[in-house]
């Protein structure tokens, strides 16, 4: 009760902060595991958006309306996609979604997944610095941008996997922080992927049999990431993963973001803004290399909102807040990466069987923020589990 207090009078600094310093500017407002809930419980803000704003059979109608067409995308799609790295992989995600005739409209695997130096040519920066923030750079100096990228030179810096990536298939683990973990022991499975990503309060200690111990990818949000070190503090999330191979996937959302990953590369203390002082090998570790670092693209940001989670939410007051959950574009990044993707911890139809987090000590209700969709995205991952895109861990 007293740690539910606490976040919500951060929410309301937060508020007020962001109202005094970023105009509609909308950092800090999603920061501090804002809870915009309101009524009684969570449950009474979540009801709202959803009984207001969903038409449940939405997809139902596409997917009728669209065959002629999807055949049409189908042809295009095979010549146009380009081929995977790892062509020993007969059964491939990108296989099966070509042959999925409702995701076949919707994934499209030329959207570029990750922003370095040289992919910031004129046309990509023109477009990117005339859209607002989370999908580009309207409200952010140019100054930081160039700044931030031109650092971004490594080639591991071009794409998610820069080890020597395995033979055949490359299988991958997403690792949301969900309560339908606890006791799950599915640590050995989760460690034995090939890839396993996590982000924002992942905690491993004490958990070790129901989440595993390997981690390759670390995703979060500076504001995600931070607000998760002081919200579950005490839950146990004292420090982000950190170890040798570890990756970093940076999403920009926002100014923090691209300050944050330029000091990180530099090496030195973040100089200004809002995290003024922070030292990024506290979060990062000591080693200060490009190599570490991936920055999400903003068009893979915009294109995963459009074309999988583009929820009510969006005709919304709150649209300007709106984004899918960092879970979820972990989620999407893998699918947009792997062979084989296996989601543990995200949320299922029996969410309310399970607590928030899988950390808790208490069974405390999944929060629903007005930034998020959950129930939009509770359905595409059902959708994604039925149709044999990805398997979702549920029970
Ligand atoms: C990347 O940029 C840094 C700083 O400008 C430079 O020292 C380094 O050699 C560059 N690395 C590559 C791979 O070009
Ligand atoms: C899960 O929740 C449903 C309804 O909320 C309840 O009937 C059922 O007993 C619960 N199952 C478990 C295992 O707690
Ligand atoms: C986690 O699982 C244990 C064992 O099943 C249970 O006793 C505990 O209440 C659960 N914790 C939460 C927060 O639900």
């Amino acid at each position: 009760m007293r740690l539910r207090w606490l976040k919500l009078l951060c929410v309301v600094a937060g508020l007020a902060v962001s109202a005094v310093f970023y105009g509609h500017y909308y950092t800090s407002l999603v920061t501090s595991g804002s809870s915009l809930q309101a009524g009684q419980g969570p449950y009474a803000f979540f009801r709202r958006l959803d009984d207001i704003f969903h038409t449940p059979n939405i997809q139902t109608q596409q997917e009728r309306g669209g065959d002629k067409k999807a055949e049409v995308t189908l042809t295009k799609l095979t010549t146009e996609t380009k081929v995977h790295p790892s062509p020993a992989c007969p059964t491939s995600l990108r296989l099966r979604v070509q042959n999925d005739i409702y995701f076949r409209k919707r994934f499209n695997f030329d959207v570029p997944l990750l922003m370095w130096d040289s992919a910031n040519t004129g046309d990509t920066r023109t477009k990117l610095s005339q859209r607002p923030v989370p999908y580009g750079w309207k409200d952010i100096p140019d100054e930081d941008v160039v700044s931030t990228l031109m650092l971004l030179n490594d080639s591991a810096n071009h794409g998610l996997f820069d080890w020597q990536t395995p033979k055949g298939c490359i299988s991958c683990a997403v690792v949301g922080n969900g309560g339908i973990l606890n006791g799950s022991r599915k640590g050995k499975e989760i460690d034995q992927h090939d890839y396993v990503f996590r982000l924002n309060g992942a905690v491993i200690k004490g958990f070790e049999e129901d989440v595993g111990i390997k981690t390759s990818f670390y995703g979060f949000t500076v504001n995600t990431m931070k607000n998760s070190l002081i919200a579950y503090y005490d839950l146990g999330f004292t420090d982000t993963p950190k170890g040798q191979g570890i990756r970093y996937i940076f999403i920009p959302s926002d100014l923090r973001d691209y300050v944050m990953l330029r000091s990180s590369i530099l090496g030195v203390t973040v100089p200004s803004g809002v995290d003024k002082g922070d030292k990024p090998s506290a979060y990062y570790g000591p080693e200060a290399t490009p190599r570490k670092f991936k920055l999400l693209h903003p068009d893979f940001l915009l294109y995963t909102r459009d074309s999988f989670l583009k929820s009510e939410i969006l005709k919304s007051q709150y649209a300007h807040l709106y984004m899918p959950s960092t879970g979820g574009l972990m989620l999407l990044t893998a699918l947009h990466s792997c062979d084989q993707v296996d989601a543990y911890g995200f949320i299922t139809d029996n969410f309310m069987n399970f607590s928030d987090h899988y950390y808790e000590r208490q069974k405390t209700p999944l929060e629903f923020y007005a930034n998020h969709d959950m129930l939009m995205e509770k359905r595409l991952w059902s959708k994604l589990n039925d149709r044999g895109i990805m398997k979702l861990y549920q029970r």
